[in-house]
């Protein structure tokens, strides 16, 4: 559709529109004066269009030109002629052409912005947030946004084509729990009453099924109160799916096409199929890791077989705790490792939490280490093969009583360590599921049990005796997706059963007001024939980051906040009025 105030787009004109008279609308991206003559590039979203000013065609228009500055808008009406042999420019998609302008108006100026409007811009990030509708004119964030446009129309489409129908579920609500602090907002009719934002739209999602709707989807804002990262904001987007009558098989099987699909469609990306899978301990056995990356190996390799017998302290102490004894392999990298290099990843690891680090460098047939004295040669044999080592290898071990803590401090190394050494294949795209993780996890410090995952993921039926005998060794019919290291997903098939549900928050020490308070509702519904159901919630912001080869979360939302969760373009948060807060009947303590 041609609309009134413009001919075309400043990305548009190519060689076959020479002669035509065109009308462009854009910002000005900058202004040349070469040899006596005017040039700009006029920018808007879809590319930019170099225009001329001749003193020799117009000569009024060409003194006007001299008033143009950065980001001013201009409506300009001009021919479109060929650039003069040898000034193409094959890097613009319209740099075979340029418009001469016959007449032009400033439609607006604009003051000089506090930052050039260009991709490779140096200003902090404090800055560009502050004026984020400038830093969104730059090319890349506006391609950031396109994409994450694509990526809406292409999940729409895969979900309709399989029968789901999107459903808006509430903002203001109850709280539902997911692990982080609820976002409140103060009724103003219920005095001292309070609704929560959505931490996930889990529960409303459960009742939709029980309604008999079958398969849902929804893309809709989550908003959760934590401590923010480079992949987390406080509020963000979920693809929301669930389903009636699946097993996780149906589960995997849809998000696997959609991902496959999403891939394809965006970045050409072929994908195959099935993703593989990982229980959740072997993924933290070989990976020290939840989510762990595959784009590169340098797995973790257990050695407590390999090192029963022996009687150094700092290993047989981890054995004797049923504790565990885990390696890593940095390939042909030993040289690289200097005496400085080797105490500074001892103190990392130190810092993780654990007592030290134990170094070894494969090379003359053996091992060389601080501790080498320690361990027989039959011992350092018996780690060279378990290891895999070559000369030039260096192998880097851990020993802990906390078999979990101790495999996420070495996974954590391998991570960082992959960065550093630039193992990672920057273009691969390695997913994978996370399944079967325990349903409890206990925290120490309140001697309390906490889901998982969240109180509404069903055990495995085969687990179901062990929430009477021992609730920690119960696993989950769960899973996440990992894409790239990242966790992308996560999902479970649920409890359809208000029994079932009851005992599951009692285990969470709930008492029965408590839970009839809280999850009344829900367990209230199940007695009315509640289908079996399962379902997933991607994160597409974070899928959005990964497609764009970013590492912020913030340069794939349109309007982000910092990771204290300030928005420093509108200041928010910002003080309520005092009217407004006696309205609300809340008082501020300072
Ligand atoms: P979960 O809490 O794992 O599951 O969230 C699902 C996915 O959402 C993304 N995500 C986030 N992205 C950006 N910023 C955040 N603060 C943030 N928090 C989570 C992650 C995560 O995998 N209701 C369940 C899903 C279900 O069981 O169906 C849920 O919300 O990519
Ligand atoms: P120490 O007995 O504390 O002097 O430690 C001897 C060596 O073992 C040092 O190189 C420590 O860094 C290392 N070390 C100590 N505790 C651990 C541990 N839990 N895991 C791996 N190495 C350790």
């Amino acid at each position: 559709m041609n609309f009134t105030k413009r001919t075309h787009t400043c990305g548009q004109l190519r060689k076959e529109h020479v002669g035509q008279t065109v009308t462009l609308n854009g910002w000005v991206d900058g202004r040349r004066d070469l040899g006596g003559m005017i040039f700009i590039d006029l920018r808007d979203r879809y590319g930019l269009s170099q225009v001329v000013f001749a003193p020799q065609h117009n000569a009024g228009v060409h003194e006007k030109a001299h008033d143009l500055r950065s980001e001013y808008v201009l409506s300009i009406t001009g021919t479109v002629q060929p650039r003069p042999d040898g000034m193409t420019n094959v890097e613009m998609p319209t740099g075979e052409i340029e418009v001469v302008v016959d007449s032009f108006e400033i439609v607006t100026a604009s003051e000089i912005p506090p930052f050039e409007i260009e991709d490779d811009v140096d200003a902090n990030e404090d800055l560009r947030l502050k004026y984020r509708y400038l830093d969104l004119r730059r090319p890349v964030l506006q391609k950031n946004l396109l994409l994450r446009h694509r990526v809406y129309q292409i999940v729409h489409r895969y979900f309709d084509e399989q029968d789901f129908i999107e459903v808006e579920t509430p903002v203001l609500m109850k709280s539902t729990p997911e692990g982080a602090r609820d976002y409140l907002v103060p009724s103003r009719v219920h005095e001292g009453k309070f609704y929560a934002l959505p931490q996930s739209p889990q529960t409303y999602k459960q009742l939709l099924m029980v309604s008999g709707f079958d398969r849902y989807m929804q893309i809709v804002k989550c908003f959760r109160d934590e401590d923010l990262r480079a992949d987390r904001q406080p509020e963000f987007t979920q693809i929301d799916v669930e389903m009636s009558f699946v097993t996780a098989e149906d589960i995997y099987r849809l998000i696997e096409g959609l991902a496959q699909r999403i891939l394809k469609e965006t970045i050409g990306v072929d994908l195959a199929l099935p993703i593989p899978r990982l229980d959740y301990f072997e993924a933290l056995e070989r990976y020290g890791s939840d989510k762990p990356d595959l784009r590169f190996g340098m797995e973790l390799v257990t050695l407590n077989a390999t090192l029963a017998a022996t009687d150094f302290k700092v290993f047989s102490g981890a054995l004797e705790a049923d504790g565990i004894i885990s390696g890593i392999n940095v390939h042909g990298r030993a040289e690289e490792f200097s005496r400085k290099k080797l105490d500074d990843l001892t103190e990392r690891a130190r810092a993780l939490g654990m007592g030290g680090l134990v170094w070894m460098k494969a090379s003359e047939g053996t091992l060389q280490s601080p501790v080498a004295k320690f361990l027989s040669e039959e011992l350092l044999a018996g780690v060279r093969t378990a290891m895999q080592a070559a000369d030039g290898d260096l192998i880097l071990i851990v020993a802990d009583a906390r078999r979990r803590k101790a495999l996420e401090a070495l996974g954590t190394l391998r991570l960082e360590l992959a960065r550093e050494l630039g193992l990672i294949d920057r273009s691969a795209h390695r997913l994978l599921w996370v399944t079967d993780f325990p349903l409890f996890q206990w925290d120490e410090e309140e001697q309390r049990f906490y889901a998982e995952h969240h109180p509404f993921t069903s055990p495995r039926t085969s687990d179901l005796p062990l929430l009477d005998t021992d609730p920690a060794a119960a696993r989950a019919d769960c899973y996440d997706l990992v894409w790239n290291g990242s966790e992308v997903g996560s999902g479970s098939i649920r409890i359809h059963d208000g029994d079932l549900q009851s005992k599951i928050f009692s285990v969470l020490g709930l008492s029965q007001e408590e839970i009839d308070e809280k999850f009344g509702f829900l367990i209230n519904a199940f007695r009315y024939g509640a289908p079996p159901h399962g379902g997933v919630a991607l994160g597409l912001d974070r899928i959005i980051t990964i497609l764009a080869g970013l590492s912020s979360i913030r340069d794939v939302v349109a309007f982000p906040k910092t990771n204290s969760a300030l928005s420093l373009m509108d200041g928010s948060p910002s003080p309520a009025s005092e009217a407004q807060l006696k309205e609300l009947h809340i008082e501020v303590r300072k």
